[in-house]
């Protein structure tokens, strides 16, 4: 194993004159070096011992030096020895049983989780303990769903307070067995029914994240800001990427822990990284300003913000040469001698404030609206300049909350994770702090992280519309299709659809009648183009509106979704471009999900859960302008009363309910809690979406009401009983119709279904 922190690993002989001549080392006396199953190495110059083991299991000590002739002690004076990696208890798991039962596990030990009767399973039914000395999968919980915000759950190796999850109730962490806790210690209920900050971690020295989950997590952070901020912005006729909207401005600053024996390799991977980070955020359409800085017991700038602001010959192009023609050996001149010794993390954070404060005092509202990014990287082993958490907090004080994002790079084993803990982000389902094992794991992380080229075709992303532009307005909804079906004997059905790919677009199976042909049916979905071809539409298989007609229900719209295929797939662009469906791997970026905590479930958990779900779809609202209409999606005990009413339909005499509206229907209208906009007639087979974030996800389709409000007003406001039936695209027989089109290769860009 390979140990070492980050940029400490060894040092080589270009560095060996200019350090030992700061540092005059006195031997250390000869001793014996052991460690029961494992081995170890002495560097070349004596000074530093490591331990290592074989395979999930881990030494005991790590590592000692020799300082002014005296090896660093042994804790409590025992021998180092290699032990079984362990992961963390997981027996905090309420309300259900857990598999085998035992006092420890170790790597490749696999435990099975289920609820009592009553609760509901969130969660990886199964988690497998992984080398790394982290469980597989997501947190185990079995939940009510009673409260306003979901069961938090006690993750592995926490210990919970608090049993209440009501608005503004807390809950409270810690981590047993002497581990660290990663993430919130506290978490709070919030209105919108989501808990406050991070799902805590417990960290063992041991453990690491692997680049896999690294890469997951940190893009799945980024690039949902990435995504967000190219909303903003749009290329001029010469190509320049020029900033449309102050709201997309982003600025980020990367600091560069170069301190100890870092040896001429290591410079180059390091700076290989932030070549490839920046690279890697290029592909957006987004482009931010940077400042990178280098830093020991002194902190050198290699491009500040101001300047890069202010264009002195500091385009990216020009960044990424000037880091290339940093050579190793600049690193000597730039510091001095002995400046290489030490680890100023409080002056690296002091200096991001600073170049901070100046962006403040130059433009304050500007400054206000630009996304402060800071990513570091460090072996965390700060030994001068004091803690950095008292900058760390001015900086969260100078920055809005929302605007700020902190993630920091822990590489190796010194990393101080009680320390770092305070110098990263806390928020929702979102990681901010990375502990890797060494800079190979780094480097493949961004290797992995952020695919290219995919923006345009990036699901849900709108940009705001607020320069009173018509043709503008159709950038808020890039997705939106207005269909016309001209039936036999001239009559005409007007409906509403959703692109969900360049080729297929998503609308009710009612629009259409036995018989009508692709030429009957006109889409038009740019405002500025004629409409586009239809090759032919498909309607859900088990669509039949008179399937229940001797039942007291002449008009029974189950199953009521079909796909419109186009003759082209159409180009997408900024005005163009498809609406996210729930399930699919598209959707997990909306969601500020990494692809390997993004599953249905998990989607229809941040989408769905609380008794009643915001949600909104698009009406003709006066002639010749289409505006939202907001509704509530009634869940849970809320729902049956909802569902009542479909009785109330004039034509229907069926008795039970059940059997007009089943769960393939999302039910909305009423006037508790809130008054819902209704549906009118034109309304049908579009989208009922959410805006979750910063992008829009489509959960359903507008299908029936019980009740016509549209005669005298186009927006009408619902009344008690008046309710709307939207098909609900989480219902598995909807979802597999989807996929059986959507999913399929060989009809152009499929979309993946999870
Ligand atoms: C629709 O349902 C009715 C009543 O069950 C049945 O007679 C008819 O054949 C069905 N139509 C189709 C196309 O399946
Ligand atoms: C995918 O579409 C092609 C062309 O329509 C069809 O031949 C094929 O059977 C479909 N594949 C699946 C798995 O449905």
């Amino acid at each position: 194993m390979q140990c070492g922190g980050w940029l400490t690993l060894f040092m080589l002989a270009a560095l060996i004159p200019f350090i030992t001549s700061s540092r005059p080392s006195v031997p250390c006396r000869k001793e014996t070096f052991s460690i029961k199953g494992g081995s170890y190495t002495v560097s070349e110059d004596g000074s530093i011992v490591r331990y290592s083991c074989p395979e999930n299991y881990y030494p005991t000590v790590s590592i000692r030096h020799c300082v002014r002739g005296i090896w660093s002690p042994l804790p409590n004076g025992k021998k180092p020895k290699c032990k079984k990696i362990t992961c963390p208890d997981p027996s905090g798991f309420e309300n259900g049983d857990l598999e085998p039962n035992s006092f420890k596990y170790f790597v490749n030990d696999r435990i099975h989780f289920s609820c009592y009767s009553g609760y509901e399973f969130r969660g990886s039914e199964t988690r497998v303990c992984q080398p790394n000395g982290k469980w597989s999968g997501s947190t185990p919980i079995c939940g009510r769903n009673s409260d306003r915000c979901p069961d938090p759950g006690v993750p592995a190796g926490t210990s919970r307070t608090g049993d209440e999850f009501n608005i503004d109730q807390k809950v409270k962490y810690h981590c047993i067995d002497r581990l660290t806790l990663i993430g919130s210690k506290e978490r709070i209920c919030l209105e919108n029914g989501q808990w406050s900050g991070t799902e805590p971690e417990c960290y063992a020295d041991f453990t690491y994240d692997s680049p896999e989950e690294a890469a997951d997590g940190f893009s799945s952070s980024l690039k949902a800001n990435l995504e967000v901020a190219q909303q903003f912005e749009e290329a001029d006729q010469y190509g320049k990427k020029i900033q449309v909207h102050t709201g997309g401005k982003m600025d980020i600053y990367i600091a560069l822990d170069v301190s100890g024996s870092i040896d001429k390799e290591d410079f180059e991977r390091a700076k290989e990284v932030i070549r490839t980070l920046i690279e890697k955020i290029s592909y957006y359409e987004v482009s931010p300003n940077y400042e990178i800085l280098i830093f020991a017991t002194k902190v050198v700038k290699i491009v500040s913000m101001s300047d890069f602001k202010s264009g002195q010959g500091n385009n990216l192009q020009n960044i990424l040469t000037k880091l290339e023609e940093y050579e190793h050996n600049i690193l000597k001149r730039l510091f001095a001698k002995g400046e290489l010794s030490g680890t100023n993390i409080a002056l690296a954070y002091k200096t991001i404030l600073e170049s901070m404060v100046v962006q403040e005092r130059n433009d304050k509202e500007d400054f206000q609206k630009t996304q402060q990014i800071i990513i570091m990287f460090t072996d965390g082993e700060t030994n001068m300049g004091g803690r950095p958490k008292p900058t760390v907090d001015k900086i969260k004080y100078l920055v809005h909350e929302d605007k700020l994002e902190m993630y920091v790079f822990g590489l190796g084993e010194h990393v101080h994770l009680v320390d770092i803990n305070d110098l990263k982000t806390d928020r929702g389902n979102e990681k901010f702090f990375f502990k890797l094992r060494n800079l190979n794991d780094l480097k493949e992380t961004f290797d992995k992280m952020i695919d290219e080229g995919t923006s345009v075709a990036l699901c849900g992303l709108y940009k705001e519309y607020d320069d009173g532009i018509q043709s503008h307005k159709r950038r808020r909804y890039p997705w939106l299709a207005m269909i016309s079906v001209i039936h036999s004997k001239s009559k005409i059905s007007n409906c509403m659809g959703s692109l969900v790919s360049p080729r297929f677009i998503l609308t009710a199976a009612h629009c259409f009648r036995r018989g009508d042909e692709p030429g009957q049916i006109m889409v038009k979905l740019d405002s500025e183009n004629q409409g586009v071809k239809v090759k032919r539409y498909i309607s859900h298989p088990r669509y039949n509106i008179t399937a229940k007609k001797a039942f007291g229900i002449p008009e029974y719209y189950e199953f009521d979704v079909a796909l419109i295929q186009l003759e082209e797939p159409v180009t997408l662009s900024t005005s163009l471009r498809p609406i996210c469906l729930p399930c699919t791997k598209e959707t997990n970026g909306a969601l500020r999900l990494s692809d390997r905590d993004g599953t249905c479930k998990k989607h229809k958990e941040i989408l769905m859960s609380g008794k009643t779900v915001g949600a909104a779809f698009m009406s003709k609202i006066e002639k010749y302008q289409i505006g939202e209409k907001t509704i509530t999606i009634k869940q849970g005990n809320l729902r049956p009363a909802c569902v009542e009413d479909a009785k109330r339909a004039k034509t229907i005499t069926a008795r039970n309910a059940a059997d007009i509206v089943s769960d393939n229907f999302l039910c909305s209208g009423g006037t508790e809690p809130t008054v819902d906009d209704v549906s009118c007639k034109g309304d049908s087979g579009g989208a009922t979406f959410m805006v979750p974030g910063s992008r829009v996800i489509q959960i359903g389709i507008v299908s029936w009401g019980v009740e016509d409000l549209c005669k005298g007003s186009s927006k009408p406001k619902s009344l008690p009983h008046s309710r709307d039936f939207h098909t609900n695209l989480f219902s598995p027989d909807i979802r597999s119709f989807l996929q059986l089109y959507l999913g399929n290769e060989s009809l152009g860009t499929p979309l993946t279904f999870m």
